[in-house]
């Protein structure tokens, strides 16, 4: 649910790759819209599925993988669009920011050349016009001499300034929506706070809503309106980044905030979440976060709830007990004595509680 305008509105999302081993069920019906200018953090550990979202939005899957479900983006369909109309959207429209920027750059090309043709691939400007924009972007996303810069390699450049490189291309055609997916996963933490200044700035200089996934909530936390969680390729939770930060009804999102390190809320230590998550093949029925929830009880193992409404109509969580999470904190939940049994089947941990 979005307030305002929905510009992209994704609805029952599913990607699945045959393999040898299996169907791999990446995408397990997700659903979302996003409102114009807002920001969306899309949140999960590695492996749920939300790089496949993504690229199934941008139309940028293999050709094996299964795609279902609609993505709307203003009054067109994008999922079975031809790569013509796609070609209309993507860069221009839509960009996307991806975790290394040398999928993005072509090292053989200087970096000025190349913000250039982005903005002369979807506009009718010369050269040289197109050369000036790329130096007021480079200046915006704070890349020092930037007209010297402009005949700069990318192997010339740090890897924090390639990123900036790639976002100041994000935004150089004024694009509706920008996707970032775990833009400051490869930098340190220092670079980390620069990149995500200047993905503030395209923002601000675009207007454009940001889809911003990352498997930190750390980095969402002060940049997300609002926040999915996806778990095996399901959401999980969704709601405002206060639901989520102050008021979360799933375990799952409870344990990502207890394995995080926060200014905000005093905690005595981190609670990481014990175990992993599953594999998206042959999963079995139930719940995907049975064996590593505290709360997990026999209906857990055999029904896979569905996202419902909790503290408001926004605010989403699937679980079978998530009322039983109101007021409770992660060291609760996940403490030491839970974090040794986690590994331990559920059936078994209940065996071992009589
Ligand atoms: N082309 C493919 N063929 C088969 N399986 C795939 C393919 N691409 C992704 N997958 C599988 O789909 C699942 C979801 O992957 P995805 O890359 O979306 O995870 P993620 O949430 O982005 O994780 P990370 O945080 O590591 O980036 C994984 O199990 C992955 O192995
Ligand atoms: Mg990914």
């Amino acid at each position: 649910m979005t307030v305002g305008e929905t510009v992209l509105e994704v609805e029952g999302l599913r990607v699945e790759f045959p393999t040898d081993d299996g169907i791999v069920r990446a995408v397990r019906g997700v659903s979302f819209g996003l409102g114009r200018g807002e920001v969306l953090g899309i949140v999960g550990e590695s492996g749920s599925g939300k790089s496949v979202a993504s690229l199934a939005v941008m139309g940028l899957l293999p050709g094996s993988a299964r795609i279902s479900g609609s993505v709307r983006f203003g009054d067109a369909e994008l999922l079975g669009a031809t790569d013509k109309a796609l070609s209309q959207v993507r860069g221009r429209r839509i960009s996307m920011i991806f975790q290394d920027p040398m999928t993005s750059l072509n090292p053989v090309y200087t970096i000025g050349y190349q913000i250039a043709e982005a903005i002369r691939a979807h506009h009718d400007v010369s050269k040289e016009a197109a050369l000036e924009q790329a130096v007021e972007l480079l200046d915006l996303v704070r890349i020092p001499n930037p007209r010297e810069r402009l005949r700069s390699y990318p192997h010339e450049l740090s890897g924090g300034m390639r990123q900036r490189v790639v976002i100041a291309i994000a935004m150089a055609n004024r694009p509706d929506v920008i996707i970032a997916d775990e833009p400051t996963t490869a930098l340190d933490v220092t670079v980390q706070a620069q990149i995500l200044e200047a993905l503030d700035t395209a923002k601000r200089e675009t207007g454009a809503a940001m889809v911003l996934i990352t498997h930190d909530l750390g980095v969402i936390a002060g940049q997300a309106d609002r926040v999915l969680v996806m778990y095996a390729g399901k959401l999980v939770e969704a709601g405002t980044a206060d639901d989520i930060f102050y008021a979360p009804r799933m375990p799952y999102t409870l344990g990502l905030l207890g394995s995080l390190p926060r200014l905000d809320v005093k905690t005595e230590r981190l609670t990481p979440i014990g175990g992993a998550p599953p594999s998206v093949v042959n999963m079995p029925p139930g719940c995907p976060f049975t064996p590593r929830c505290p709360l997990s009880q026999q209906v857990c193992e055999h029904e896979e709830p569905a996202a419902e409404p909790t503290t408001s109509p926004d605010h989403l969580a699937a679980c079978h007990f998530s009322e039983q999470l109101e007021g409770r904190e992660p060291g609760d939940l996940f403490g030491a004595d839970w974090r040794d049994e986690a590994a331990a089947p559920a059936a078994e941990r209940r065996e071992d509680a009589r």
